[in-house]
């Protein structure tokens, strides 16, 4: 290529290369020693020489979250065509249009009658008032999720080390902001008041945000995220919630992010196994108990058993708890048969002619789509890149 080289001061030229090298010598220096002392130093885990986040490229955690994460990318317009939502560029907007050039004439005209009101209209043909306030009230526990879920991945991101860790879980943060501006949406079309969060949650949430260091996986990750997919899994197949199931497939590539990154690296035995870590993260799981039980009228109403829910969600949280290595099989049993224990007795409890019954063994997701996901996210360390 011809450019016009120019002249400079070559002895002004050779000044500022010696200054910045004694200037690069002392800076290092002086953050390397206060890094050693443990008082500070270079606040980036970022490896300049090698250009590389410390930790190394992990590819593979890369493939499996990054890439997946963009190739699955789904968009609030066409998912929700009534809602405020203009974010798809214009080749989607052509794809939707081809898309709906092949719908007969009367889907066309029901897809682009669907507008804010009409999606309301719906919502109000499908549910009585009470399962209105019922559904509002258990997916706003996991909208107010959505918020922390993203405070917390955001707060993750300079914790985990690699360039592919890094990159992975920057996609969930950008879901989790999604799944929180959209769920908005979708929760204020439902026209009842949206609930604060309950107490249980506040405690449960707040114990995810607070955790230290790779504590937040455990409490995010594996404990919230499960009760997420597990409430979407229910949720998904019913009338005007289908766009949940775009969600219970993101929350299925969060849960197992845990797994994915401890086996590129590895906790220490004492991170895994050690009593304190046990009863911190027993502490963060304490509150999903009441909450389940805060639960139970609003679950009813729909025709779902507030335990056979719990168990569910246990049995997934205690499985990923597992295969993460934050509990040993001896242990991952013990605590499958404490929570039986603790439901079983709560329903002798409050319910007539209860007979004992493996609420660990439940299964409240349904959907074929749905049910074929958690196979795939619970079968084993999802591999799928
Ligand atoms: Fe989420
Ligand atoms: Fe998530």
């Amino acid at each position: 290529m011809e450019l016009q080289k120019l002249t400079v001061n070559a002895r002004a030229a050779q000044i500022n290369l010696e200054v910045e090298r004694i200037a690069n010598r002392i800076v290092r220096s002086y953050d390397g020693v206060l890094e050693r002392l443990h008082l500070g130093g270079r606040a980036a885990k970022y490896d300049d020489v090698h250009y590389e986040f410390i930790g190394g490229p992990a590819d593979s955690l890369r493939k499996k979250h990054y890439d997946k994460s963009l190739r699955l990318l789904w968009k609030g317009e066409a998912a929700l065509p009534w809602s405020s939502f203009r974010d798809c560029n214009p080749y989607e907007r052509e794809l939707i249009d081809l898309a709906e050039r092949s719908f007969s004439a009367e889907e066309r005209s029901i897809r682009n009658r669907i507008t804010s009101a009409e999606f309301k209209a719906l919502l109000d043909r499908e549910y009585t008032l009470e399962q209105k306030h019922a559904i509002v009230a258990i997916l706003s526990a996991i909208g107010h999720g959505e918020a922390y879920a993203w405070l917390v991945s955001a707060s993750l991101l300079p914790q985990v080390q690699s360039t592919g860790a890094k990159a992975a879980l920057t996609m969930q943060i950008l879901e989790e902001a999604k799944h929180f501006v959209v769920m908005r949406e979708l929760m204020q079309a439902f026209g009842v008041p949206i609930p604060r969060q309950s107490v249980w949650e506040y405690l449960l949430l707040e114990g995810a945000l607070k955790a230290k260091g790779l504590d937040k996986f455990f409490g995010m990750n594996v404990l919230v995220e499960s009760i997420a997919l597990s409430l979407f899994g229910v949720f998904a197949s019913m009338p005007g919630l289908d766009v949940l199931r775009l969600f219970h497939l993101d929350e299925s590539r969060h849960t197992a992010l845990p797994a994915n990154y401890f086996k590129e690296f590895p906790m220490s035995k004492w991170q895994q196994r050690s009593p304190l870590g046990r009863i911190r993260r027993l502490r963060m799981t304490l509150p999903a108990l009441p909450l389940i039980m805060l639960l139970e009228s609003d679950l009813a109403v729909l025709g779902i058993d507030a335990f056979d829910f719990a168990g569910s969600v246990m049995r997934k949280v205690t499985h990923l708890s597992e295969r993460a290595g934050f509990l040993k099989p001896e242990d991952a049993r013990g605590q499958t048969r404490f929570f039986n224990e603790v439901f079983n007795a709560y329903c002798k409890a409050t319910r007539d002619d209860h007979r004992y019954k493996n609420f660990m063994g439940a299964e409240t997701t349904t959907g074929e789509a749905e049910l074929a996901v958690e196979r795939e996210a619970f079968g084993d360390v999802s591999t799928a890149a």
